[in-house]
């Protein structure tokens, strides 16, 4: 499965079945981390057993708490931390979907129960929950094309599929508060008005951009 076909087939996932991940795919989501860590100078990492990190009463309401493991997300605090979150984090994402796993961003998660690392200049911004889902979550709402776009003259293919890819990026409470825009000099520019976590949700509709365009923006 390619990362394209990924994105179209990606859903999150919010009920788990009790199972671990199989060991051999453990390590190639170890692997990839480190290659993501490097690449976006981040610490996102693998805790296995991801105890009651959802424990809390919205997250069992939800399903969440039988995820059976969990990607911490820290990173060295700076202005762009929360985007590169954002962006390597849907990497992994879609790598994890390509393994047969399911995931889901949490904008939370019960810090005291989980142990993980944090060095000093570096920040826990969020977590992915990971695991076999019951099911493979199913199709949301979206806004349109033209919802989400403003273009200066006449957008070529590659950015129509850019904004395409896009639209399927998960976004916090699936709010979608980002502009893509094709500007006169060719190039494209990703905005976001919103706060909190739309700068992580920025850096995913990045990620989803590119992969859609064929095109590093
Ligand atoms: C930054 C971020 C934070 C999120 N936080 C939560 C959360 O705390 N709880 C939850 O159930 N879903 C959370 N989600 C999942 C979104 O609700 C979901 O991505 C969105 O509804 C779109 O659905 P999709 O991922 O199936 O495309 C989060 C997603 C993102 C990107």
């Amino acid at each position: 499965m390619t990362d394209k076909q990924a994105i179209l087939v990606r859903h999150s996932v919010r009920k788990y079945r009790s199972v671990r991940i199989a060991d051999d795919l453990v390590a190639q989501l170890k692997a990839k981390i480190d290659e993501l860590n490097a690449a976006g100078n981040l610490h996102l990492q693998f805790v296995e057993d991801a105890g009651k990190a959802y424990g809390n009463l919205i997250y069992r309401a939800v399903g969440l708490i039988s995820a059976p493991s969990i990607i911490v997300c820290v990173g060295e605090d700076t202005a762009d931390l929360d985007e590169r979150v954002g962006y390597y984090g849907e990497k992994l994402v879609l790598f994890a979907q390509t393994l047969g796993l399911n995931t889901c961003w949490t904008g939370t998660f019960n810090r005291k129960a989980v142990a993980f690392d944090v060095k000093p200049g570096e920040r826990v911004v969020l977590a992915i929950a990971i695991g076999y889902g019951v099911d493979q979550g199913k199709d949301r709402k979206s806004k349109t094309y033209e919802q989400v776009t403003e273009v200066s003259g006449t957008a070529p293919d590659w950015f129509k599929e850019g904004v395409k890819a896009a639209l399927l990026a998960p976004t916090a409470l699936n709010e979608q508060k980002f502009m893509i825009k094709y500007n006169a000099d060719e190039t494209v520019s990703l905005e976001t008005k919103g706060g909190g976590l739309t700068k992580v949700d920025l850096g995913i509709v990045k990620c989803h951009f590119e992969i859609g365009a064929d095109k590093q923006i």
